[in-house]
């Protein structure tokens, strides 16, 4: 049986968490492969809020498994907040989260080392989320890092000094930069002893096993494609393989496995942190959408800038991924928008351009299609047929410019406010 796929085709934020929550009770396992706890997702169960940074989001369906892959950067201390927060939601949590033994762990230096290189980086800021993801992968390809698997080695400790006074004497550069080592480290210990108490699996036979008993599994991206180590606007990226070959190797699943690959992403575009993004709209309809969306990082609070859908980027984001079925959410948010509008080339100084170019400082400007706005409140609607004549327009430009059938429409924050194409 299958493994799918569900990731996001912009700069993160495209509404994943709810996405995945719906769709997971059709899986018995569901795997986060990348990322850490930068990511944030947003779930909103029973009308409550709940923000997921490490734990996948298939945790809130009974009898789903969810696992923490070794593509994953693990900070221990964020995961012990976040058990904190649903504990008296799931309260079989630790019998349906587990996690790979080859996960990476995030040190209180690797947090710290983030603040450090980003203060260091100027003008030049990648706006990171300094939750020590980067330095993480930095020690994990410099094979230097830490693995939950290592902690049940009686020398643990003695690798973790090693490691920390490494980063101590990198740490040495930049005496300016403050942080308060001995109480995070103190927190971190006693995550620790915590985290111990999760199970520990070799996911890769784990889930070898499940796909021999014809069971499905989810795999689910953190980020979004555009913020792709490889393939992203580099430099302004996070450090990992946000798109679908990251699932391979962070959970150790043959390609030949994956089966369909819902690509989300949102009626427009938003990005937090710096970085190209050639359809930002710096201007009241920027703001407007910001208000509308409520688009402020759901990790770190930053107002996320905002622009309308590039279907240049979304194209070239459906082809990285081979998406098989888009899901397009916040539709919602366009409904007092008298007209929308969306990116269909870019101009440059060698003319106009279809394609994502390799500098993205080339592109000068943007060229847009206005489309007329549907311009009523969509929430009643639960069925394709039923969407307004305008709203289908706007549907079939995004379609037939990636080739690809829109499947799934989100029409709300709630789990039930979903339409299927
Ligand atoms: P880092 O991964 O925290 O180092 O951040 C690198 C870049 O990716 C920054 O621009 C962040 O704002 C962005 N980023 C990281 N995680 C997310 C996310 O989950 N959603 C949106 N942007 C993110």
């Amino acid at each position: 049986m299958p493994v799918d796929v569900i990731l996001g085709l912009q700069w993160g934020d495209e509404g994943k968490g709810k996405i995945v929550d719906y769709l997971a009770d059709k899986y018995s396992v569901v795997c986060r492969f990348q990322g850490g706890p930068n990511a944030g997702h947003t779930l909103y169960i029973n009308g409550e809020k709940i923000v997921l940074h490490t734990i996948p989001s298939g945790i809130f369906r009974e009898n789903v498994v969810n696992i923490i892959g070794n593509g994953v950067v693990l900070d221990p201390v964020t995961l012990n907040h976040e058990i904190g927060e649903i504990a008296s939601l799931v309260p079989d949590l630790h019998e349906r989260l587990m996690i790979s033994d080859k996960t990476q762990l995030i040190l209180p230096t690797h947090r710290w080392i983030d603040i450090a290189s980003e203060a260091a980086k100027g003008k030049e800021k990648i706006g990171s989320t300094l939750r020590g993801i980067g330095p993480c992968y930095m020690d994990k390809t410099g094979r230097n890092g830490l693995r939950v698997g290592d902690l049940f080695s009686p020398n643990w400790e003695n690798d973790y000094r090693s490691l920390k006074e490494k980063h101590l004497i990198f740490l040495r550069q930049f005496p300016e930069v403050e942080f308060n080592l001995n109480q995070h480290e103190t927190e971190w210990f006693k995550s620790i002893e915590d985290l111990k108490r999760i199970k520990v699996i070799q996911a890769e036979y784990f889930l070898h096993e499940k796909l021999r008993n014809g069971e499905n599994i989810m795999a689910e991206g953190a980020q979004g494609t555009m913020l792709d180590v490889d393939h992203g606007t580099y430099p302004f990226v996070t450090s990992s393989n946000t798109i679908t070959a990251g699932v391979c190797t962070g959970l150790g699943l043959a390609p030949k496995h994956i089966q369909r690959v819902i690509g989300i992403a949102k009626a427009y575009c938003t990005r937090v942190g710096s970085g190209p993004f050639p359809s930002e709209l710096q201007d009241e309809v920027g703001e407007r959408l910001r208000k509308a969306g409520h688009e402020f990082g759901s990790t770190t609070g930053r107002p996320r800038r905002c622009g309308w859908l590039d279907l240049v980027q979304l194209r070239y984001s459906v082809i990285l991924n081979g998406v098989t079925d888009l899901c397009i959410t916040k539709v919602d948010i366009l409904n007092d928008f008298e007209k929308v509008c969306m990116t269909t080339s870019y101009e440059t100084a060698n003319g106009r351009i279809e394609h994502v170019p390799f500098n993205w400082k080339d592109i000068h400007s943007v060229h847009n299609i206005e489309l007329p706005g549907w311009n009523q409140d969509i929430s009643g609607c639960h069925n394709y047929n039923h969407l307004p004549k305008a709203l289908k327009g706007f549907l079939d430009q995004i379609q037939t410019h990636c080739q690809t059938p829109v499947s799934l429409l989100s029409t709300g924050p709630e789990r039930e406010q979903l339409i299927f194409g």
